[in-house]
């Protein structure tokens, strides 16, 4: 089976991901045009992993667009708690619906769900990997308050370790022309070196900061996230807090974002302050996510892959939450750089043990 999947939004041209942030934008003003469009198909979301905004964004969408949903949010109420595979249950749903949803706690769940999967699948969150339709309703959401997705000084806070919004979003804005990062945490919650790698390679550039007050003057995006306390056992309070004090330090123009949820990393008085967008932005995702599923069960995303340097080895991947040392019948994916590999689940390195 060769579907189209949306694992990770870098496996779109920029020319299409424009146009699902554009229709996302037309839909957001007419969504009544769309009611119909869906009739019929059938969304299933598979949760192994709590969510609120992202489940029923995706929910909504597909009823706003006709069709209906099914699915699971509590796998231990469900025949997961039986020790079923996670590829045996793709299987079984994808035969039941026209397009499914995953999230998943480990990373590159959702490329393992899309190798078993009858219908296109959407990753919806796996483990501190990727989180491409958070992305798309950042984007969506930039390019209705900020106006232009390029030229921007996006400034990152809070978890970049373990936050996978924010490894999404560094990777895709580095595709848009003259964007630089501040990555701005304390050291042992750093961006990964994989993800730093994606700005180097690209040709932008960033700095890193451990404080909010002393950057936010200069940005143009503030993106501000939580600590992942459920990931990371050593994850305690904020680092960095925007409160209304910080907030003034920045321009009158800033954005600032949050995928949300909140824990105390942005203090409720600063929601009154019109940069504060994080609220609008849920609202964006739920219209980005009506895009993507009528591209994906219309017309297509136009994905080319080559996947002609993969290999399949037998060393086991070094990173701990990666969905092959769960899944242990997944064939081990790499692509091989010099003595290392690099897997195609998580996009960790590993020594190569052949
Ligand atoms: N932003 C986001 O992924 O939120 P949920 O975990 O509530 O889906």
């Amino acid at each position: 089976m060769n579907f189209e999947h949306l694992i990770d939004l870098d496996d779109l041209s920029l020319d299409k991901l424009n146009e699902i942030i554009d229709m996302a934008s037309r839909i957001s003003k007419h969504p009544e045009h769309y009611r119909h469009a869906c009739s019929g198909k059938i969304l299933a979301t598979l949760f192994y992993e709590p969510s609120t905004r992202t489940k029923m964004s995706f929910e909504a969408a597909m009823q706003r667009l006709g069709g209906t949903v099914i699915g699971f949010d509590n796998p231990m109420g469900s025949s997961v708690s039986k020790g079923e595979t996670l590829q045996d249950t793709v299987k079984v749903v994808s035969g039941y619906s026209d397009i499914l949803v995953i999230r998943h706690s480990r990373d590159g769940a959702a490329l393992a769900a899309a190798q078993a999967s009858l219908v296109p699948v959407i990753n919806a969150g796996d483990g501190t990997h990727m989180h491409p339709t958070q992305t798309l309703a950042d984007l969506v959401t930039l390019m209705n308050k900020a106006g232009r997705l390029d030229n921007l000084k996006i400034g990152l806070c809070g978890d970049l370790k373990n936050g996978r919004t924010v490894h999404s979003l560094i990777k895709t804005m580095c595709r848009y022309e003259n964007n630089s990062f501040v990555l701005i945490s304390s050291p042992e919650f750093a961006l990964p070196d994989y993800s730093k790698d994606y700005i180097t390679d690209s040709g932008a550039s960033y700095m890193e900061t451990d404080s909010l007050k002393d950057s936010i003057g200069g940005l143009d995006v503030l993106y501000m996230t939580r600590m992942q306390r459920e990931r990371d056992v050593n994850a305690k309070e904020s680092f960095n807090i925007l409160d209304l004090e910080t907030l003034r330090l920045g321009k009158p123009s800033l954005c600032v974002l949050h995928p949300l949820p909140r824990v105390d990393e942005i203090t409720k008085d600063v929601d009154a302050d019109t940069r504060a967008v994080y609220f609008e932005q849920t609202r964006y995702g739920m219209y980005a996510r009506m895009s993507l599923i009528l591209n994906m069960l219309g017309k297509g995303l136009g994905i080319e892959k080559d996947q002609s340097s993969e290999i399949e080895s037998k060393t086991l991947c070094s990173y701990s939450n990666c969905i092959t040392n769960q899944e242990t019948y997944l064939k081990r994916l790499y692509e091989k750089d010099g003595k290392e590999l690099i897997c195609r689940y998580c996009e960790h390195r590993t020594k190569s043990k052949e």
